[in-house]
């Protein structure tokens, strides 16, 4: 069958809760590197405010699914979760699903005039052609045993360049309203946002007011190297469980700012506070500013079993005129 023929045979509609696990069948459990978030976010999805979840279905099968979540105060669509099953992929299926959602947008809230979407794929100059580049981060991907992170904290610690006299003053963790009033401050947006856009593991969001009810969602963790004018900023997801083992559980942790002590101080508290909590088999991914990336993967060589789960990788925000 022609790919052309194959995407008019897709029907698309919302996804409902009985969908769910057709929607884990279109990936396997090795599917983006054993870390899809899928099973933790798709009954959350379906009940969140402003999010639409799509699926596209042939002969009853679900075979794709997308998401557009609307934020910016309603003038944006941020696009999350495409996938394909494996066996229907490069037929055209993830292209006529994204145009669906676009147009079923268009119609129903004509106030959108943007999208946005986080790829962590290399896109072709072609595809980077129809999009404006907004923000690139770098991401540094470790793993662990949580019973080896203690010590990987404090070999970390111990041979960081603050711990010298005198030593600067300990990064803070912030309460949602100082994070907030930090995320949209002149000193933040200008100087340590990517792109002048809060990254939030890969959801990107403009530092606007309305944006900061779908922060408050996620339960984040804020630390900052302080409380005023920081150098660096930072949040780090609740973790996840993953299907990459048994035990697996997935965080990640966004810094913003381009000082590498900073950055590595704040990477190093959002570790420290999450310690406690932790158990089983640690896949953690820090994103951080691409010139910041090489001193933070040398910071991180390590006698404590902390590993790179892979090497370089990035993730770029895109943006279109809807
Ligand atoms: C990526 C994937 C969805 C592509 O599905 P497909 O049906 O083979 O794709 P198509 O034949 O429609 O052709 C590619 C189109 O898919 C979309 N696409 C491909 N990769 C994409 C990505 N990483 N993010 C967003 N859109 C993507 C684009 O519209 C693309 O067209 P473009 O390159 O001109 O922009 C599929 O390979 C898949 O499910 N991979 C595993 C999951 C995954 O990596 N998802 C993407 C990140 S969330």
């Amino acid at each position: 069958m022609s790919a052309a023929r194959e995407a008019c045979d897709v029907a698309y509609s919302l996804a409902e809760e009985q969908d769910f696990q057709q929607v884990l069948n279109i990936c396997g459990s090795d599917a983006f590197d054993g870390l899809d978030y899928m099973a933790a976010t798709f009954h959350r999805w379906l009940q969140e405010p402003g999010r639409l979840v799509f699926v596209a279905r042939m002969t009853n099968r679900v075979v794709a699914l997308e998401s557009a979540l609307l934020v910016d105060g309603g003038q944006t669509v941020v696009f999350q979760g495409l996938r394909v099953a494996p066996d229907l992929r490069g037929r055209g299926i993830a292209g006529a699903l994204q145009r669906h959602v676009t147009d079923y947008v268009r119609r129903h809230y004509p106030q959108v005039s943007a999208v946005r979407l986080s790829r962590g794929d290399r896109p072709s100059p072609q595809t980077l052609a129809k999009y404006r580049v907004i923000a690139k981060e770098a991401i540094l991907c470790l793993c662990c045993e949580a019973a080896d992170l203690g010590l990987f904290v404090a070999e970390l610690s111990s041979r960081l360049p603050g711990r010298a006299d005198p030593s600067p003053p300990a990064p803070v963790t912030l309460s949602q309203q100082q994070a907030e009033t930090l995320l949209l401050s002149e000193h933040v947006v200008s100087n340590l946002l990517p792109g002048k856009t809060i990254i939030n593991d890969w959801e990107p969001l403009r530092p606007v007011e309305a944006n900061m009810e779908v922060l408050r969602r996620r339960g984040l963790t804020w630390i900052a190297d302080r409380e005023f004018e920081p150098a660096a900023i930072s949040l780090c997801t609740t973790p996840y469980a993953v299907p990459y083992r048994h035990d697996a559980l997935h965080f990640n942790i966004n810094v913003f700012g381009r000082s590498l002590a900073s950055v590595c101080a704040v990477f190093l508290a959002q570790l420290e506070a999450l310690l406690q909590s932790l158990r089983g088999y640690l896949i953690f991914y820090t994103y951080v500013d691409p010139t910041v990336w090489p001193g933070l993967r040398q910071t991180c060589q390590n006698n404590s079993n902390v590993s790179l789960f892979k090497d370089y990788c990035q993730e770029l925000v895109l943006e279109t005129d809807l």
